[in-house]
């Protein structure tokens, strides 16, 4: 498969027997995924969609992508969630770190409430040429739908009639708000469909429509989706590394663990950590179970929360995403007088002390009694980083029926809305406003 698994340093916490063991377990879990058998089946539409996704929507989509990169300076993405989590997660992952004058400038916005960064941007869009792609499955939540009142307000200031040709709302096909604006407004549409649920719909118009306006090859990317659907749903379970890990995360639970922390050497991974993390956090943190999900970048991290995953509480695993070979590297070279005594390291390639950081990190943390899996991929380009993002999806509803939840719901995310409706007074909340201002 594209990712690897070597859990060979999980090995002095769980045994190989006991790896082996838990296969049919694995497989339950797996067909009832694939035989839509289990709770939350209504949400499955992205298990075979990289096979079977709508062609015209995604040729509308590169056709849309097309028109803003010729009009805009900035795409203002507006979500929250597996709104935006997805879009972002691929495009810091595959853009340069330093970007060119003329490449086209994708923000996000709607994901905070934060009256500093939204003021912020919409003086910084002042002077520049821009469009919106506003994204909401139910077109109702609060927070991206008060940013889209704002920098739509701004695009009519400065378009004025021609302002709705600069607007893409990617929504139901039929219900919410934002469908019945979009309709009364003309602006052009793009449907989430109906059964992926937010967390699941990078590979939808919800992804890929500001991926492909920030430049990315959309067509690798599924190429790569389709790669690991085929081949994480008809592997076994031995060779198959989206099973063995959703298997051996189940059996690190049952021995106790409770943090799983994806780590990476590689900061453009920093937002696949953030998608990484509601994945799992959202699909199994429920019923009072599933691992608490977190994520560090080392070397970074190292020398701020290496302590504690050294010798802190023995709550967690580890899970390090390791591509073989970087995008870019730089050999090191001697200098004369060797003042920083750094000579030892001639030859060396800077990727290649990174390497070294990383065996060493995962050598000592498995001392101190942290388990190690290493997920590996070979670089990071579209087709493996779309394998990469099916392969996570799949593992996890595997892994989230082997603990017994329904991974495809998520009810606890509604309690805090209702509250901030009853606080902000919102009509029908005024009984719950009562008892919430008695508590305050
Ligand atoms: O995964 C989820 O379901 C959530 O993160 C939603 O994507 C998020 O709440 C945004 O919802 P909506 O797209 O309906 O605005």
């Amino acid at each position: 498969m594209k990712v690897n698994l070597n859990y060979k340093n999980v090995l002095k916490f769980i045994s190989e027997e006991q790896i082996i063991a838990n296969e049919q377990e694995t497989l339950k879990a797996k067909d009832i995924l694939l035989s839509k058998k289990g709770a939350g089946n209504d949400f499955l539409g992205w298990i075979n969609y990289p096979l079977n996704y709508d062609k015209e929507e995604f040729a509308k989509i590169k056709k849309a992508a097309k028109q803003i990169r010729e009009d805009s300076d900035v795409l203002v993405v507006i979500g929250i969630g597996g709104s935006y989590l997805g879009a972002k997660a691929i495009i810091e992952s595959l853009s340069r770190y330093f970007k060119n004058d003329d490449d086209l400038e994708v923000l996000f916005v709607g994901n905070n409430l934060s009256a500093t960064y939204i003021k912020e941007l919409l003086e910084y869009l002042n002077k520049k040429d821009f469009s919106i792609n506003v994204i909401s499955k139910s077109g109702t939540t609060t927070e991206p739908a008060i940013a889209f009142r704002l920098f739509k307000n701004l695009l009519v200031e400065k378009y004025g009639i021609h302002a709705s040709k600069r607007i893409y709302a990617t929504t139901d096909k039929e219900k919410g708000a934002l469908r019945m604006l979009a309709s009364s407004e003309g602006y052009e549409t793009f449907i989430v469909p109906d059964d992926i649920g937010g967390r699941y719909s990078w590979l939808t118009a919800v992804g890929l429509l500001p991926v492909c306006a920030s430049g990315i090859d959309i067509d690798e990317l599924m190429k790569g989706a389709r790669m690991a659907c085929e081949e994480c749903q008809n592997t076994n379970y031995l060779q198959n590394a989206a099973l063995l890990y959703a298997s051996i995360r189940n059996l690190l639970v049952k021995k106790g663990k409770s943090i799983e922390v994806l780590v990476s050497y590689e900061p453009k991974l920093t937002y696949l950590s953030e998608w990484w993390k509601q994945l799992y956090g959202e699909s199994e943190g429920k019923d009072h179970k599933g691992l608490f999900p977190t994520s560090l970048i080392y070397s970074t991290d190292l020398h701020s929360m290496g302590q504690y995953i050294q010798d802190g509480q023995r709550l967690m695993f580890e899970t390090v995403l390791n591509i073989i070979t970087p995008a870019k590297d730089i050999t090191l070279q001697k200098e004369v007088n060797n003042l920083d005594g750094l000579n030892y390291l001639d030859g060396f390639n800077l990727d290649g002390v990174a390497k070294k950081a990383m065996q060493g990190t995962i050598l000592a943390h498995v001392d101190g009694g942290v388990p190690n899996l290493v997920l590996e991929i070979e670089k990071l380009d579209e087709s493996t980083l779309g394998y990469l993002l099916y392969f996570f999806m799949f593992a996890c509803g595997v892994s989230g029926y082997m603990l017994g939840v329904n991974p495809f719901n998520q009810p606890g995310v509604e309690d805090y809305k209702k509250n901030m409706f009853a606080l902000l007074g919102k009509p029908g909340f005024e009984e719950l406003r009562k008892k919430l201002l008695e508590r305050l």
